[in-house]
């Protein structure tokens, strides 16, 4: 049992949060749905989600995972133990194939890839730049290193630049997102691929959000954000999650064999804990096989587009709409207003989640819309009608 003094200091901390509209709860997502299964009456619409294509609930996928001959759930061991085995490896080299990359390694999540690489990789004498708005396990694995972290305004390429003239590392890392998992803008990646090299810089991309959903459209390859810009020979790493386009489960790394042998070395989020279960690894490589087929994308995009222009109609303040990304931020700033709009529209039956501190800036709480091919157009027009609604009284 902790003392009174002990649970006064985690009391406090506590109260402090929830006098600030900072307080987080756990909530059955029982009642969430997806969009296809909402009944209006039990549940609500999801719009948070990172299935962007649907994958997860995909019924020929869920067919495959129910006929897999599943000998063991877990290997229950490091890969470098005895948690290796073939399945893991064929993952890879379809990943890699993907990623037009030498090879790739896989991490059981997105998190634990980019933590367990920045670390890694950046030594004390190394400068990091990174973008203000990269994600949480980017931001910890520049603090896990011990190299001198440069963070640039966001998408602020002169900046950016300015800052690396000034830098005298040697070793010098650019990271960035591709599609940026709360603003859905894209990074200015062919600007940024250009100051990578002019300045002789390993330019990482973690692309959880872009991947699989765009890519070069001509090619249907939707190998993700690089390729949208044609800059993915460009990229030296690419980071990425199995669990947003993909529908599944995971993390992973495309990069130069040499580097592969220097994470499987010294990565320590991947010495030190328990490989990515067989299973997971099949089911990813069902799901890229779908994925990769390009139908879903193209439905997708319809949503974005049909969003776009219904939202234009109603033209409400502080939604930020960016062609081909599926996250629409709707700034509110408040956080107690952004709480309370996310509530109103669960009750019409919408499940948009407020995004708050320190996940955005403080005073710049958001409504998060995340777009799905499974959503309907009917669906996405009363939820903007319900939003204009609400924001304009
Ligand atoms: C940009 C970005 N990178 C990495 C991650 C972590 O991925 P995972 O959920 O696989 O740990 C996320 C998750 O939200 C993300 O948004």
């Amino acid at each position: 049992m902790l003392d009174k003094s002990n649970s006064h200091y985690f009391q406090s901390s506590l109260e402090n949060l929830k006098n600030q509209h900072l307080y987080r709860r756990l909530r059955l997502a029982d009642k969430i749905s997806s969009p296809e299964n909402t009944n209006a009456r039990s549940t609500v619409c999801d719009f948070s989600s990172n299935d962007y294509l649907g994958l997860s609930r995909n019924e020929s996928l869920r067919e495959i995972l129910k006929k897999l001959d599943i000998p063991t759930i877990s290997q229950c061991s490091s890969r470098l133990i005895s948690g290796n085995t073939s399945t893991i490896e064929r993952l890879e080299r379809i990943l890699s194939k993907h990623r037009k990359t030498e090879n790739s390694l896989v991490y059981p999540t997105g998190y634990m890839a980019n933590v367990g690489v920045i670390s890694c990789i950046a030594g004390e004498n190394t400068a990091i730049f990174s973008d203000e708005l990269n994600h949480a396990s980017i931001i910890d694995g520049c603090r896990l290193s011990k190299a001198i972290v440069h963070i640039f305004p966001h998408n602020n390429t002169r900046e950016l630049e300015k800052i690396i003239k000034n830098s005298k590392q040697n070793m010098k890392i650019l990271i960035t997102e591709g599609i940026f998992s709360m603003n859905g803008d894209f990074a200015k990646l062919d600007e940024i691929a250009r100051i990578a090299k002019q300045y002789n810089c390993i330019l990482v991309v973690d692309d959880a959000h872009g991947d699989f959903i765009v890519g070069n459209k001509l090619l249907k390859d939707y190998s993700g954000s690089p390729g949208l810009f044609g800059v993915e020979h460009d990229v030296d790493i690419h980071i990425s999650s199995l669990s947003k386009g993909l529908g599944c489960f995971g993390g992973y790394v495309s990069c130069p064999e040499l580097i592969r042998n220097y994470l499987i070395n010294k990565s320590r989020s991947f010495v030190f804990t328990s490989s990515l279960p067989d299973f997971l690894c099949e089911i990813a490589e069902y799901s890229i096989s779908i994925a990769k087929k390009g139908i879903l994308q193209e439905k997708l995009n319809n949503n974005i587009n049909y969003f776009i222009e219904t939202a234009r109609e109603y033209n409400i303040p502080g939604l930020k709409i960016k062609n081909f990304s599926p996250i629409v931020p709707l700034i509110i700033g408040q956080e107690e207003k952004t709480i309370t709009t996310s509530r109103k529209l669960e009750e019409q039956g919408f499940y948009v989640q407020a995004i708050r501190y320190p996940t955005v800036k403080r005073n710049e709480a958001q409504l998060r819309i995340s777009l799905s091919t499974k959503h309907t157009y009917e669906q996405i027009s009363e939820l903007i009608k319900n939003i204009a609604h609400f924001l304009k009284r």
